[in-house]
């Protein structure tokens, strides 16, 4: 039996972070996380901003604290919106088949999901997942990686369990 997922939730919103905009984000996907028996180590809000948003990437995928980093915002097509490619700076390998599914099952609930730009990828033993910015769409987004999770987690731990699941 694999330790619990450990998560860490990253809202990335320039109001939110000016305390223009209460955050809806972060803490719909903080009840979705519990709600799945994961368990959430921090939640932060930083601004649009690449390097604050680069450094606190790799802070954290350093320190080793998550398996799981979700950042919620910033992935559209918008001036500021810069948390792909702050993310693609960081990860050292890229995990194309999150964003592919995501895109793929969100289109059939609106055309829009072809405006997001998220990108998923590992840093060391850290998984980062971009995912939009709206509660809706950031839960929407979770709802179709959350299945895969655990079993990406146990591949990145290196756990011997890991083989159960590619029988699955
Ligand atoms: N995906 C799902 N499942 N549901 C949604 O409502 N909204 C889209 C898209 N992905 C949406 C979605 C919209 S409107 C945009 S602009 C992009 O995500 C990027 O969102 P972001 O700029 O808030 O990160």
């Amino acid at each position: 039996m694999s330790a619990r997922l450990r998560v860490g939730i990253l809202t990335v919103s320039d109001r939110s972070w000016r305390g223009e905009r209460a955050d809806a984000s972060g803490p719909a996907l903080e009840r979705a996380v519990a709600a799945r028996g994961w368990q959430l180590r921090w939640r932060e809000t930083l601004p649009d901003e690449s390097e604050m948003l680069r450094q606190f990437l790799r802070d954290k995928a350093d320190s080793g604290e998550v398996d799981v980093l979700l950042t919620t915002g910033g992935t559209g097509f918008g001036p500021r919106d810069v948390t792909p490619e702050a993310t693609l700076a960081v990860i050292e390998r890229q995990a194309p088949g999150l964003a592919e599914a995501m895109r793929a099952q969100s289109l059939k609930i609106t055309p829009h999901a072809m405006l997001s730009r998220a990108v998923a990828g590992i840093r060391k033993k850290t998984l980062i997942v971009n995912l939009p910015g709206s509660p809706k769409a950031a839960l929407e987004n979770l709802d179709v990686i959350a299945p895969a999770l655990p079993h990406a987690v146990q591949l990145l731990r290196d756990d011997p369990a890991s083989e159960t699941g590619h029988t699955a």
